[in-house]
């Protein structure tokens, strides 16, 4: 990198390798899967009128991996929700294949932080869950039930109960769970934000497994960028108050992904571009504002601390 650029100015990040290229190249021609068009959202709260989001405008294709980033409070899970049709918008739309959004429905599948297990069920029982709503025969859900445990390397635990499970297992129940219902789209709100760091990196590597062997859309949301960019085929940054889009970065990282590609030159172009677009420099009139204060000496010679 130039040392010349400041971080805002690096463009590096943009640069792929012909079979990255070639890659985005097929995406860009898959069928769009999710489409938010001019997407608002607005909160009545004691504070007033919160905007969580701001015309949002975003296309995400079949089998695309996006990751949503941006800091706290910028309207991450509001989209989710959105989209979910858990959360209604105050302006525009979701498209689901083309087709708007009104409610939750089964080509939506969602995974929260917190584990949504239900205690009382085996795991194949839990797993069946999605699929008992869909009226299939008995045999026949326990028989898909077990090999989606399989597909999440949990087929030996299917008749195992959750509380005899750690906290990664549970999440990869979840995810055979909401895989289960055959949706289009696998919506994820930091999903392994609870797990300690070593599960959370093999949680990692087992999502892009699944996500190899299934047609699915995966929305990952995340606030840890070497999360997102090891994750995503795009990641889209969001900015605070209220929740605009700053940019949507195709990941040049080549796939397969894993941990070894942390010190990459591509790797860190893009952890340097997320990390200008979400801390920006100060503007120039702004520097003022991080002056250290002033101190005053109010004590007498001989008071020191000691
Ligand atoms: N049900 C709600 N009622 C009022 N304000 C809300 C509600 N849900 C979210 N907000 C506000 O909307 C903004 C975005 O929230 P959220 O989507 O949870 O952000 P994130 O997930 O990025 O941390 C925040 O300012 C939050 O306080
Ligand atoms: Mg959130």
């Amino acid at each position: 990198m130039n040392i010349a650029l400041t971080a805002a100015e690096d463009r590096s990040y943009l640069v792929q390798s012909p079979a990255v290229a070639a890659r985005f190249a097929a995406l860009h021609a898959r069928p769009v899967v999710l489409e938010a068009e001019h997407l608002g959202c607005e909160f009545d709260s004691e504070r007033g009128r919160v905007t969580a989001l701001h015309d949002l405008n975003v296309r995400v294709h079949r089998r695309e991996f996006v990751c949503v980033i941006g800091p706290s409070g910028c309207g991450k899970s509001t989209f989710a929700r959105v989209i979910a049709g858990l959360q209604p918008t105050t302006s525009g739309r979701i498209l689901v294949d083309g087709r708007p959004v009104s409610g939750p429905g089964p080509d939506r599948g969602m995974v929260f932080q917190g584990y949504t297990l239900f205690p009382w069920l085996s795991l194949a029982q839990n797993v069946r869950f999605g699929l008992d709503m869909q009226g299939r025969a008995e045999t026949q859900a326990d028989r898909e039930a077990r090999q989606w445990l399989e597909l999440v390397g949990l087929g030996k635990f299917a008749d195992a109960y959750p509380h005899q499970l750690s906290g990664g297992m549970k999440q990869r129940v979840a995810i055979a769970r909401a895989l289960a219902a055959g949706p289009r789209i696998l919506l994820m709100d930091e999903p392994f934000g609870a797990l300690d760091p070593q599960t959370r990196a093999q949680m990692q590597a087992h999502l892009l497994e699944i996500w190899r062997n299934v047609d699915v859309t995966i929305v990952f949301i995340t606030h840890d960028m070497d999360e997102a960019i090891l994750l995503a085929d795009r990641i889209l940054v969001l900015k605070a108050h209220p929740g605009e889009v700053r940019e949507f970065i195709e990941v040049p990282v080549p796939r397969p992904r894993s941990p070894a590609q942390f010190s990459t030159p591509e790797f860190e172009a893009v952890r340097r571009r997320i990390d200008a677009l979400i801390h920006p420099a100060p503007e120039p009139g702004e520097l003022a504002r991080h002056e250290p204060l002033p101190i005053v000496r109010l004590t007498q010679a001989g008071d020191d601390v000691e």
